[in-house]
């Protein structure tokens, strides 16, 4: 029995052949269990040297059970080491970098053009209250301008008593808090996301608008339109282009005028500062009075112009992206294809 086991035992070749022969020898139904059984029927001369030796082949079959269990787990990790085996002397394997964004990258790139005509950047925050959207910039409650804009309101609950709050439709309400930050002189961009209930080809209910604000004591749109023309000559990488004010409203800019700038569409290629075509890119006027007293600047004394403009517009513009919803849909091929590397 014992040379059986033990040679059942070193002829295991896996774990479960070896619990097979557990099984047979030691379990409940196994050879030398049912030995032991039979002590019982012994006389007590018989088992006294039956006994001890079937407990001593018992803890032989254990001790050899354990030993082979080992001995397979060894072999199976090295076998497992050399499937698995690592060169390091490999060289590494090349990993995709990420690409900037084109919002990002144009983001960047204005702020760097205005940086260089002596304009800071400023923020505010997407959740604004009402009173920064529109009252303060001269939209009262029931100005249509309200209606226009397709404002995402926050939800209050009941007993909240803080003022209304809105998803920022425009920049332009950062205008209010710089002013009430810094006061007058001063110079600003501010770049970020606005928000409008609107989705289709040229619209997503999120989007970014670069917001500009000059104030001085005699600052006057001649200013504007030289500000601008600066801009759009570095931005669209022109030495010369046309500009076109073209009359307009805006509740916080008295007078207004949205811009357009010179164009051609030859072939469908767009050509900033040639041809005949016209293109519209910003609003813009003169800080109507109201918004400089609403952010505590005093109109007899300051005065100065706003503007506010597509950031995903101009970005479209410019690196020739036709659909202005692939911005948002996080598609690695179209990433890789529009964005800059770092
Ligand atoms: N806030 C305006 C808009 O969202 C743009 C604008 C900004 C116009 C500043 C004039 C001055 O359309």
């Amino acid at each position: 029995l014992r040379a059986k086991y033990i040679d059942l035992i070193a002829n295991a070749a896996d774990e479960a052949a070896l619990e097979e022969v557990r099984v047979g020898a030691l379990g409940k139904k196994g050879e030398v269990s049912l030995k032991m059984r039979e002590l019982g029927k012994m006389t007590p001369e018989e088992r006294k040297t039956a006994g001890p030796a079937l407990n001593a082949l018992k803890d032989e079959i254990n001790a050899a059970l354990s030993a082979r269990k080992a001995a397979l787990a060894d072999a199976a990790l090295d076998e497992r080491l050399k499937g698995e085996w690592l060169d390091v002397t490999l060289p590494a394997r090349n990993r995709r970098l990420g690409t900037i964004h084109p919002i990002s990258q144009v983001m960047d790139e204005l702020t760097a053009i205005f940086a260089d005509m002596g304009f800071a950047v400023a923020e505010g925050p997407q959740i604004d209250s009402d009173w920064y959207n529109f009252d303060a910039l001269n939209i009262p409650g029931h100005h249509p301008a309200r209606a226009e804009m397709d404002t995402f309101y926050m939800n209050r609950a009941e007993g909240d008593d803080r003022p209304p709050h809105v998803l920022r439709t425009h920049t332009s309400p950062v205008q209010i808090r710089s002013m009430e930050a810094q006061g007058a002189p001063i110079r600003v961009i501010a770049p970020g996301r606005v928000y409008r209930a609107d989705y289709d080809q040229t619209h997503t209910p999120m989007f970014h608008q670069v917001e500009g604000l000059a104030i001085d004591r005699d600052i006057s749109m001649a200013n504007l339109k030289w500000v601008l023309e600066e801009f759009v000559k570095a931005y669209f990488e022109v030495d010369d282009v046309k500009l076109r004010f073209r009359a307009s409203h805006f509740p916080f800019t008295e007078p207004s005028a949205e811009v357009d700038i010179q164009c051609s569409w030859e072939g469908g290629v767009l050509k900033v500062g040639e041809g005949d075509d016209w293109l519209e890119i910003l609003g813009s006027g003169m800080v109507h009075p109201h918004v400089l007293r609403s952010a505590g600047v005093d109109p007899d004394e300051w005065q100065g112009f706003a503007f506010g403009m597509g950031i995903d517009r101009i970005a479209m513009l410019k690196y020739g992206i036709p659909d202005l919803r692939a911005f948002f849909d996080s598609d690695l091929r179209w990433l890789r294809h529009y964005g800059f590397s770092a």
